[in-house]
């Protein structure tokens, strides 16, 4: 089993989203039980919580329901999962500072390393903007997700 933890800053917008996107892709694309994954946050400011309402409104406007609740990032999950994708620049930062500390097997990437482009770039926190920021980050995610999983179906030989 590949394991994959997604990782923003609240782990209610991003995250969870992209959490909910890879799931639905891994599902249609009938490779359940070789992929799965989780998500969370740097921040302990929503554990315990459902995502925020304009996510799960973008994700049921595409058919996805989300099913998690908020948790907090941790050493150990260096170790049980095998890639933990940071949306944006400071979320990687805290992940490089916990797994100096905790090593583990995990590498860090970031969800834009699997854009169309491998841009690398950031996935841009829609927390304080409306729903065409939301529509914005699925579109994003979607993306590369679906890339991603590319990438985990030839790496691993998981055809
Ligand atoms: P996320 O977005 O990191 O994509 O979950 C945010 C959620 C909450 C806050 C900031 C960003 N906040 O300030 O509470």
């Amino acid at each position: 089993m590949v394991k994959v933890l997604f990782v923003c800053l609240g782990n209610i917008c991003r995250s969870p989203l992209a959490e909910g996107v890879f799931k639905n892709a891994i599902k249609i694309r009938g490779l359940s039980g070789k992929i799965e994954c989780d998500s969370a946050g740097t921040s302990t400011w929503h554990i315990g919580e459902i995502p925020d309402p304009r996510s799960i409104e973008i994700a049921e406007e595409n058919g996805i329901s989300l099913d998690h609740f908020g948790q907090q990032v941790n050493g150990r999950d260096f170790s049980e999962f095998d890639y933990i994708v940071a949306m944006d620049d400071n979320n990687r930062q805290v992940l490089i500072s916990i797994e100096r500390r905790s090593g583990g097997k995990a590498k860090i990437i970031k969800m834009m390393d699997f854009d169309d482009y491998r841009s690398g770039g950031n996935v841009p926190d829609p927390y304080y903007g409306g729903h065409d920021g939301f529509q914005r980050v699925f579109n994003m995610l979607e993306e590369s997700c679906s890339n991603f999983i590319d990438y985990l179906v030839e790496e691993h030989q998981l055809a």
